[in-house]
């Protein structure tokens, strides 16, 4: 079995490559190629959810991931969420590899909205609003810069330090980019070409009345029935809403459940799935006046993937580290 830290998954795989992985993995998903079960959640107390998520892609492999979200972790100077996955060789079942989870789901979770923004936001994009600067929004936005060509981007995050360095660790990775920290919402989705909502939120975190027709928006933090970071005038001004998975967002998102328990929103106001727009079954944007808004919570499929690609690169590259279990 081969061990991949996450300083040689860094090696392995630029955000090209992640974005061209999950390329393939959303079409084999819509296509029906894949055999992803609902992941399996466990809320423990108060204290977080212990998630499993087992996942089977046609040509790429098996592979489970165990990935724990604990909110309060930050406060005792520890990440959000702890992850890693197995991967499994197809022909024999054999485990091939035992990855860190943390830096796959960031970097697939990423890859899934720069695939989204490749098809759905205009191509003259150049502003970003980010809110929420944890994690995940740092790959959010790299993602997204690697399919547009962004040149100012707007940050909110309730937490002023996590704010600030996030600005500090992304001015560098990107100086040719404009950064502002705003101290509100409103500030950084008015007139922004791209929306990313990226927060551990259960309340609406932005007005839908600040939108700009053309926008797109990647909302991608809330993962439970409860949570909710999109206002629901939002799904109303949206003309295209795609989502990762249709049966996991009705089973999962509560930025889309909520609505439709209330009875203002309906499954059949989906769109399509990212997979469907990536094959060409379904068009992308048509036209710079659509506001198109990508919906995930996230499915296996992006992790096996993500998990077999960085398999593969590592043989190439002599990385990694290999252990035996059974002597
Ligand atoms: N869709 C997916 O595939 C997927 C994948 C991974 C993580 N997630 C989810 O994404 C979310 C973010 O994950 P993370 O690892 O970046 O967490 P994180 O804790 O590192 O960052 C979340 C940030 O959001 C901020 N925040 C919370 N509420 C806010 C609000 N109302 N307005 C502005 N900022 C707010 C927090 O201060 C924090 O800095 C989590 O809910 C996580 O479970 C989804």
């Amino acid at each position: 079995m081969l061990i991949l830290r996450k300083s040689d998954i860094e090696k392995v795989i630029s955000m090209d490559e992640a974005i061209n992985t999950m390329e393939t993995a959303f079409i084999k998903f819509s296509e029906g190629n894949c055999k992803i079960p609902l992941r399996t959640v466990i809320n423990v107390e108060d204290k977080g959810d212990a998630i499993f998520m087992p996942g089977y892609v046609e040509g790429l492999g098996i592979a489970v991931k165990l990935v724990s979200v604990f909110p309060g972790n930050l406060e005792i100077g520890k990440p959000t969420i702890n992850s890693v996955i197995l991967l499994e060789d197809q022909k024999t079942g054999e485990v091939l590899a035992l990855m860190d989870g943390g830096c796959i789901t960031a970097l697939r979770t990423g890859a899934a909205s720069g695939l989204a923004t490749k098809y759905l936001a205009r191509t003259d994009s150049k502003s970003v609003a980010v809110i929420g600067a944890g994690v995940q929004a740092k790959t959010q936005l790299w993602a997204v810069c690697s399919v547009r060509d962004i040149q100012e981007a707007r940050i909110f995050d309730l937490n002023d330090d996590r704010k600030k360095r996030y600005i500090e660790e992304m001015s560098e990775k990107f100086p040719y980019i404009r950064f502002a920290g705003v101290s509100n919402t409103d500030e950084a989705v008015k007139g922004a070409d791209i929306i990313i909502t990226a927060t551990t939120s259960k309340k609406p975190v932005f007005s839908a009345e600040n939108v700009s027709k053309g926008a797109h928006i990647n909302a991608m933090g809330a993962y439970t029935p409860e949570m909710q970071e999109l206002p629901e005038k939002v799904l109303k001004m949206a003309d295209k809403i795609v989502v990762d998975s249709r049966e996991a967002v009705l089973e999962e998102a509560g930025d889309l459940i909520i609505p439709i328990r209330k009875g203002i929103f309906s499954e059949k106001q989906i769109y399509g799935e990212l997979g469907e727009v990536a094959s060409g079954i379904i068009p992308g944007r048509q036209t710079d006046k659509e506001i198109t808004l990508f919906k995930t919570v996230g499915i296996a499929a992006e992790d096996v993937a993500c998990a077999a690609k960085i398999y593969e690169n590592a043989l190439l590259m002599g990385l990694g580290e290999e252990i035996l279990l059974d002597n």
